[in-house]
């Protein structure tokens, strides 16, 4: 898998000159476009996995998150998947494919390194579809929102700790960006879709959004209260931190994850927004623990 970032779509010399209105059809073809134009081919079938030593693999089969990061892939996916028929552009739509295409082909690497490296999973469970696709399509982008930027920093640090061998980091890298186009992808979504809804809708959507964040900050406070208890959660950063944080603290686990987050931002035409409101909270937090 190619692990190289896309080049940068357009220089900060342009941006001033070709502003973009956000809502506007050049907005939508550009958000779209982006994440279909920057699709990476790669084929989980054909990953060649890297062979670890004894230790390596310990440390890998010991980290308690594969079964729900299995389990999550496989949620994204029908999640993504059950909202694109609701679209009527056809480009929007091809996107939103796209994506759900992307969390499948995560569920695949995921299933695939459990497989060559041993790790056991507990049975997944059903999948069922969602009864609003929505709302499903919003929970996924804003919990990939706060899950990708703390799985940035986690992985760079577990990349300069040692604790993935070279050789995996490589390979998950296209995951990690799959992920950064992800979120971008969904954040001006929403933007657009917020700009072309009847003017009625709008106040019953904001609510919806808010709704939204509170279901993810509930969920993820009450995982927090239950680490410890010996069962797999979804509860990355406080789990992942644990294990690969290699003593950082969670200072500097956040100034890691500011860093990478613009890293993986970057290249993307800058006309688009970014994902604001967990790297907000993290600017916050960093400067309140300075204090
Ligand atoms: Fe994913
Ligand atoms: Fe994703």
């Amino acid at each position: 898998m190619s692990s190289t970032l896309p080049e940068a779509r357009s220089s900060p010399a342009t941006d001033g000159a070709r502003r973009l209105r956000l809502g506007s059809d050049a907005h939508r073809t550009l958000f779209c476009r982006t994440l279909l134009d920057t699709f990476n081919p790669y084929r989980p079938a054909v990953i060649d996995w890297p062979a670890l030593e004894p230790s390596e693999r310990e440390r890998l089969i010991s980290l308690p998150i594969w079964d729900i990061a299995v389990q999550t892939e496989g949620r994204a996916r029908l999640n993504v998947a059950s909202y694109a028929p609701l679209v009527h552009d056809p480009l929007l739509r091809q996107a939103i494919e796209l994506n759900a295409f992307e969390e499948g082909r995560h569920k695949h690497v995921l299933s695939n390194m459990v497989q060559a490296y041993g790790i056991s999973l507990a049975p997944e469970p059903e999948y069922v579809l969602p009864g609003d696709p929505e709302w499903a399509f919003m929970l996924t982008g804003y919990s990939e929102c706060i899950d990708s930027f703390f799985a940035f920093g986690l992985f760079a640090s577990a990349k300069r700790s040692g604790f993935f061998p070279p050789a995996l980091v490589d390979t998950f890298e296209p995951v990690m960006q799959e992920e950064a186009r992800h979120i971008l992808f969904f954040v001006n979504w929403v933007a657009w879709h917020r700009r072309n809804m009847p003017a009625w809708r709008r106040p019953w959507f904001e609510l919806r959004v808010l709704a939204v964040w509170f279901t993810l900050l509930w969920e993820r406070m009450r995982i927090a209260k239950d680490v410890g208890n010996g069962t797999q959660d979804n509860n990355f950063t406080v789990t992942g931190a644990k294990s690969v944080g290699n003593g950082i603290g969670i200072g500097g686990l956040l100034e890691l994850c500011l860093t990478e987050n613009e890293r993986r931002m970057g290249p993307y035409d800058k006309r688009l927004l970014r994902p604001r409101a967990v790297p907000r909270l993290a600017r916050l937090a960093c400067r309140l623990m300075r204090w």
